[in-house]
């Protein structure tokens, strides 16, 4: 991957740190599409836990080490990635910004980055899987009450070239958020991340009217979809009968829950707490990543999502057994700042910092970090 140049005009008009990416995205947003981000569940203790988490480690550099070449890249489900990092499955982009997730979607093409398309996206995924072409793109779906529909969207997203299937378990409610109760707003009741639901056959099928002439409908038959509170493990066998691609299951915090999912022939997990905006005073992802590992025991690839801020965070993801990381909100900020470069910028960023500080740790290759990068502090 191509390096950050720093001298770059554009780049320096952008930000840097994650705080000022958040800054400038408050400044060109309306209050309702920033605080639906940037707002968390309940009283935002496992947002804030979920960053602060990684305060209770310290990377402990070695000396004396040739870190002349550095090799951040990993291998993942076949694929060769540049670094450990995915863009994590955010819905809605237009609130963001005009682009919706064509923006995400084209930065991640081209800096070879995998894309992981949420299924409440705005732009349906064949635009996406057109923009990106040969590039590295997951499909993330919130399982549908209706069977038909879940198969509809598998078939759809393998046709177009997704290359494995992320089900999102822990948002078959969606989470209490006082942010979006005080602004009274929810994107999707405007039209917001429909783009799979109103270009989809099965879906239209069941409606009286087409959603251009009754969103209102159209919406609330979504909704319905998405709110799939009778979703069990046996839906998950259902799903895992309709693909063979890779199969992750994101939204797993409990190692016994980790034991199950590979009971059911699940091929990744990606521990999550959906950043800290579901379930108020749960537990921060980093804190238990290392038990979920253990349970796991290299079966398959254990992915971690929620508070990845900066480079040090990813190394200790991976030093406590992580295959690689997600970052959901960095990006969304930078793509309300500046779109597609917005995000090309911050991904750069990440990818830059996390190779410095590999290097400066006194490693130089990330597939080789375990639990002795660092020492427990808190
Ligand atoms: C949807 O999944 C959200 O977190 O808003």
């Amino acid at each position: 991957m191509e390096r950050y140049q720093s001298g770059d005009e554009a780049a320096k008009q952008l930000p840097v740190s994650y705080d000022e990416w958040r800054a400038r995205a408050k400044e060109v947003l309306a209050a309702a599409p920033f605080g639906y981000v940037h707002g968390a569940a309940g009283a935002g203790d496992t947002k804030r836990d979920n960053v602060d988490a990684f305060q209770k480690y310290r990377i402990r550099p070695r000396i004396c080490c040739d870190i002349s070449k550095r090799d951040l890249g990993i291998t993942l489900f076949n694929a060769k990635l540049p670094a450990p990092i995915l863009l994590a499955p955010i819905g809605v982009n237009t609130i963001l910004h005009p682009q919706g997730e064509l923006g995400p979607a084209k930065a991640a093409a081209k800096l070879g980055v995998p894309y992981v398309l949420s299924n409440v996206s705005s732009i349906p995924l064949e635009q996406i899987a057109e923009a990106m072409g040969n590039s590295t793109r997951w499909f993330q779906l919130y399982p549908p009450k209706y069977r038909e529909l879940t198969k509809s969207f598998l078939q759809r997203a393998e046709k177009a070239g997704f290359s494995a299937i992320v089900v999102t378990v822990d948002s078959t409610l969606l989470g209490w958020r006082e942010t979006d109760l005080r602004n009274a707003y929810l994107p999707f009741l405007i039209g917001h991340g429909m783009g799979n639901y109103f270009t989809d056959p099965v879906f239209c099928s069941q409606l009286k009217q087409p959603p251009h002439e009754n969103l209102e409908e159209a919406v609330k038959l979504a909704l319905e979809e998405g709110n799939n509170t009778c979703f069990t493990w046996q839906e998950v066998d259902f799903i895992r009968q309709q693909t063979k691609l890779p199969l992750l299951i994101k939204g797993i915090t409990h190692p016994d829950d980790a034991i199950m999912a590979l009971e059911h022939g699940i091929d990744g997990l990606i521990v999550s707490n959906h950043g800290g905006r579901q379930l108020d005073g749960a537990v921060a992802t980093l804190d238990v990543l290392p038990s979920i590992c253990e349970a796991v025991n290299g079966k398959v690839p254990v992915l971690m999502d929620s508070g990845i801020r900066r480079g040090a965070d990813i190394l200790k993801a991976i030093a406590l057994g992580a295959s690689a990381v997600l970052v959901g909100r960095p990006y969304a900020y930078a793509l309300a700042v500046a779109g597609e470069s917005g995000v090309e910028e911050v991904i750069r960023q990440l990818v830059a910092e996390t190779e410095f500080q590999l290097a400066i740790s006194g490693r130089h290759s990330i597939q080789d970090l375990d639990a002795s990068l660092l020492v427990k502090v808190k």
